[in-house]
C-alpha cells in the first residue's frame, strides 16, 4: 500500500475546463503547471487528471488513439514532464487517467484489426465470426468494416472493447480469458502503464474497471484475476503507485482486484445517493444534507458500513464532492449545506476527491454538448477564477464551454476575500485532516450516535469526535467526554456531559482523555 495515501487529499482535473494558459480557449498542461499553487493551497496534495491523450474526442478523451502520446491540444511531452516534475517538488502526487476496456475507433489497433486479412491485431478486440452474427445482451457494429463480423462496443459508438476473453464462452469466436490474444491485451495494457509510471505519473484512475472479462460471474471474479495480476506487477516494479477503480463495488475491486482504492460512485439509491443527490426519492429529495431534514443517515450506514468493514485491511472507499459524470452538489446543496457535506467528507475514512470547482460551489449549468458530454457537460464547465473575461480561464472569444453567466457566480478570487466562504472552509477542514492522523484514510472509525430518520450524526475517528446536524433545528445528545472543540461551523455547545448541536452545524472535538 502506498503510504502517501494515507493523507491523500485529491483534486480532479478536467484539464480541458482548468486553465487556458496560451489563449486557444481549451484548458491545457502548462495552465495546470501555473495554478498548483492554488491546488496546494486548498491542502490537496494529490491531483486525478482526467484523459490528455491524444483523441478525437468523441468522449471527452476517453476514446484514446494513442496511449502514448498527449493530445495536442493539451500541450507535449515536456509539459507533462514539468507538471509531474513541479507538482512532486511541491509533495503532490499525480494521477493519470487509465482507459483500460476500450480504445477510439481510431487507434492504430482497431485500423488493424478491422482489416480483412488477419494481423496482429485481429484478436484485440471482440469480433464475432460473421456480418451477420451479432452479440446477445451487448451493443455491436456490423457493416462499417471491411472484416467480416461485428465488433463490440463499450461504451458509445466510437468505442470497441478490448479483448480481454469471455469468462462463459457461449460462441466459438469468444477468446478464453488465457488465450494468447486475451493475454496479449492485458500485457499491452501494462506496457501502457509502464510507460506513464516510468514517466513519472504517480498511478492511475482506472475507467470502467469492472468491465474487462466479458459474461463474467456475479463477483466479477475474472476481471478481478486481471487486477490483481496487474497489481503484483506494481508491487514488484512500482512499490508507490496508486491505483483508484471505477467500480463502486470495494468487496470486488479492492478485496479481489487489489485496488488499493475504489470509488464510491453515485449509483440510484446507493448510500453515498442518500447523501446528497437523492433527487429521485417519490415524495421529493430525501437527501440526508438538506436542510429539510428529510434525510436518514442510516441509508448511508446501512450501505456504505458493511462495505468499510469489508475491505479496511486491505484499502479504501473513496468518496468524492462529484466528478465529470455527476451533477455537481451545488445543483440542489446551498453553500452551507456544501460546508457540512465537505466537513463531513474531509472527516471520513477513505481517500476524499474534489472536483475542480467544487470548492467554490460552482453551479451545474444548462449547456449544450459538447464531445460526448450530454447531461455531463453542465459539470464541465470552466474554473472560474476571477470576474474578467471568460472567469478568468481563458482569453479567447470561443472558450471551450461558457462560464456560468450569472451575476452571483463565484469564483475563487471572491472566495478568498471572504473569510466565511465555501473556498475557506474546505482549506480548514483540509488543514485540519492533514494534522490529525486519526482523521485520515486508515484512522479508526466509529458511530456514537446514529438513529433513523433523526440528527445529529455523531462519529469517532479515534480520539477525534464529529457531529453533524444538516437539519433546520437544534438537536442534542449525550457526549460524556473531555471534549475541546477544534474546528466549528455554527454554534455548538458542549454544557453537562451534552452536545448541543444548532440547525444547520457541524463541529470536530478532540476528546482529551482519548
Ligand atoms: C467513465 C468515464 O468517467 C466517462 O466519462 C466515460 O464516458 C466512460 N467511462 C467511458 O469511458
Amino acid at each position: 500500500m502506498p503510504e502517501w495515501l494515507k493523507d491523500a487529499v485529491f483534486y480532479e482535473i478536467y484539464p480541458q475546463s482548468f486553465y487556458d494558459s496560451d489563449g486557444d480557449g481549451i484548458g491545457d498542461l502548462q495552465g495546470i503547471i501555473q495554478k498548483l499553487d492554488y491546488v496546494r493551497s486548498l491542502g490537496c496534495n494529490a491531483l486525478w487528471l482526467n484523459p490528455v491523450f491524444d483523441s478525437p474526442f468523441l468522449d471527452g478523451g476517453y476514446d484514446v488513439r494513442d496511449y502514448r502520446k498527449i493530445a495536442e491540444r493539451y500541450g507535449t511531452d515536456e509539459d507533462m514532464k514539468q507538471l509531474l516534475e513541479r507538482a512532486h517538488q511541491m509533495g503532490m502526487h499525480v494521477l493519470l487517467d487509465l482507459v483500460p476496456g476500450h480504445t477510439s475507433d481510431q487507434h492504430p489497433w482497431f485500423l488493424e484489426s478491422s482489416k480483412a486479412e488477419e494481423n496482429e491485431y485481429s484478436g484485440r478486440y471482440i469480433w464475432t465470426s460473421h456480418a451477420f452474427e451479432g452479440i446477445a445482451g451487448h451493443p455491436y457494429i456490423s457493416g462499417m468494416k471491411e472484416r467480416a463480423g461485428a465488433y463490440m462496443l463499450n461504451f458509445f459508438a466510437s468505442q470497441p472493447a478490448l479483448n480481454y476473453g469471455w469468462l462463459n464462452r457461449t460462441e466459438s469466436w469468444m477468446s478464453a480469458v488465457d488465450s494468447p490474444e486475451a493475454l496479449a491485451t492485458r500485457e499491452a495494457m501494462k506496457e501502457v502503464m509502464r510507460y506513464w509510471l516510468e514517466f513519472g505519473c504517480d498511478g492511475f484512475r482506472v475507467d470502467m474497471a469492472d468491465s474487462l472479462v466479458k459474461n463474467d460471474d456475479e463477483n466479477k471474479s475474472a476481471t478481478a484475476a486481471i487486477w490483481r495480476d496487474i497489481r503484483n506487477m506494481l508491487d514488484r516494479e512500482y512499490p508507490e503507485a496508486a491505483l483508484v477503480s471505477e467500480w463502486s463495488n470495494p468487496v470486488q475491486a479492492v478485496n479481489g482486484g487489489g485496488f488499493h482504492m475504489d470509488f464510491y460512485l453515485d449509483h440510484h439509491h446507493n448510500g453515498y445517493n442518500t447523501l446528497l443527490r437523492d433527487y429521485e426519492t417519490e415524495g421529493g429529495d430525501h437527501s440526508f444534507f438538506l436542510k429539510e431534514g428529510r434525510g436518514d443517515i442510516m441509508r448511508f450506514l446501512n450501505d456504505w458500513l458493511p462495505k468499510y468493514h469489508a475491505v479496511r485491511e486491505n484499502g479504501y472507499i473513496s468518496m468524492f464532492t462529484c466528478n465529470h459524470d455527476t451533477p455537481r452538489p451545488a445543483r440542489t446543496l446551498s453553500e452551507r449545506e456544501m460546508k457540512l457535506f465537505y466537513g463531513f467528507l474531509l472527516t471520513m475514512p477513505g481517500v476524499p476527491f474534489f472536483y475542480y470547482g467544487d470548492e467554490i460551489g460552482m453551479k451545474y449549468l444548462d449547456v449544450r454538448t459538447k464531445e460526448g458530454g450530454y447531461q455531463r457537460t453542465g459539470s464541465r464547465t470552466p474554473m472560474q477564477w476571477d470576474s474578467s473575461k471568460n472567469h478568468g480561464f481563458s482569453v479567447s472569444d470561443n472558450p471551450y464551454l461558457p462560464t456560468d453567466p450569472a451575476p452571483s457566480a463565484p469564483t475563487v478570487q471572491d472566495q478568498l476575500e471572504k473569510k466565511d466562504s465555501l473556498l475557506h472552509a474546505v482549506r480548514d477542514l483540509t488543514r485540519i485532516r492533514h494534522t490529525y492522523p486519526r482523521l485520515q484514510a486508515d484512522g479508526p472509525f466509529e458511530v456514537l450516535h446514529a438513529m433513523p430518520h433523526q440528527f445529529p450524526f455523531v462519529y469517532a475517528r479515534g480520539e477525534m469526535i464529529i457531529a453533524v446536524n444538516p437539519s433546520g433545528d437544534t438537536a442534542e445528545v449525550p457526549l460524556e467526554c473531555d471534549a475541546e472543540a477544534v474546528y466549528m461551523i455554527g454554534e455548538c455547545r458542549i454544557a453537562g456531559n451534552r452536545l448541543r448541536i444548532p440547525e444547520q452545524s457541524f463541529i470536530i472535538l478532540q476528546n482529551k482523555a482519548g
